[in-house]
């Protein structure tokens, strides 16, 4: 802004607007434009609630966004942890469902999955060879399968998104590797989270420690900002180079969500338009967590 255009600027020789009687270029107009003055009121004024501020693509949360976030979390580890003692040989995945959706809903909640994009069910349940989005259905899982449960829980309109590997009865030794490295996998990526820290930080060291297992990531599917919407900006990839892509910044929330094949990392989908399996048959395994970025490091929201 030029000199003299607002009006509260004085002219050189005019008296200050300081009030000091003195004139204007003996007293304030070389600090003018230096120094900061204070806002005009509307703009010092925040919102009551902030809006959504979206920076670089990331939804960074408020306070009280993050404690909602938080409550939707603490119902999807719940459940996650109560079907510890219902996976079992000659249980159904849908008996899963069932257990997921009415789980969800005595705790106020609702299955995110349910009709999202079409989704038939309350939960995913992927075995084997199922990479992701299993649907829920009348086969009974078998002793030796390995399977992932993804529970997402909607509360109070917070978004709450984990999944975890169970072992059905006694499982051999191949696949205990495969579900171990791949939850060393989501642990070192998440080890990476802290402001200053890189999207590409946390692909970096998941690639490296699945591929020097003899592993591969998948790409076509990733982490994902979360909380206000159950899928959002940014995308994080489980494989990547270290300094690149979205800076980690304080306030972010998003899902860690490594899927990592025993064979080729190649996917395609079935008929139903979700299941995603394995092109070679290869074993496929999965963790996921949602975190929250803080001034030191990472909370896990899911744990
Ligand atoms: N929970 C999955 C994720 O981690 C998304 C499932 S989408 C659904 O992002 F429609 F299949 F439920
Ligand atoms: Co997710
Ligand atoms: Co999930």
């Amino acid at each position: 802004m030029k000199e003299g255009s607002d009006p509260k600027i004085p002219g050189r020789n005019d008296p200050c607007w300081c009030g000091s009687g003195k004139k204007y270029k003996k007293c304030h107009l070389g600090r003018d434009g230096k120094v900061q003055k204070p806002a005009p009121a509307r703009m010092a004024t925040p919102p009551l609630h902030a809006p959504l501020r979206r920076r670089g693509g990331a939804i960074i949360k408020t306070a009280e966004q993050v404690e909602g976030i938080r409550a939707a979390c603490r119902v999807t580890r719940e459940i996650l942890d109560l079907l510890g003692e219902r996976v079992a040989p000659g249980v159904t995945t849908e008996q899963i469902d069932v257990f997921v959706h009415e789980a969800t809903l005595e705790r106020g909640g609702v299955p995110s999955p349910l009709n999202y994009r079409g989704f038939p069910k309350s939960v995913c349940t992927s075995i084997n060879e199922v990479v992701c989005h299993g649907i829920p259905e009348e086969r009974a899982m078998q002793e030796g399968d390995i399977v992932n449960i993804d529970v997402t829980t909607t509360l109070d309109g917070y978004f709450g998104d984990s999944s975890r590997m169970y072992l059905v009865g006694a499982v051999a030794e191949a696949p205990r590797r495969l579900v171990q490295v791949t939850r060393e996998c989501l642990d070192l990526g998440i080890a990476q989270v802290k402001p200053g820290r890189f999207v590409g930080d946390i692909g970096h060291v998941i690639q490296r420690h699945a591929e020097s297992n003899g592993y591969s990531v998948v790409r076509d599917f990733v982490g994902h900002g979360t909380g206000i919407r159950f899928h959002e900006d940014p995308q994080i990839p489980h494989y990547g180079r270290p300094g690149q892509g979205h800076p980690l910044q304080l306030g972010m929330v998003f899902t860690i969500e490594p899927m990592i094949n025993a064979g080729d990392w190649r996917i395609r989908i079935l008929e139903d338009g979700w299941t995603a399996v394995t092109t070679d048959g290869s074993l496929s395994a999965q963790w996921e967590h949602t975190l929250h970025v803080t001034s030191d490091g990472v909370e896990v929201l899911t744990a």
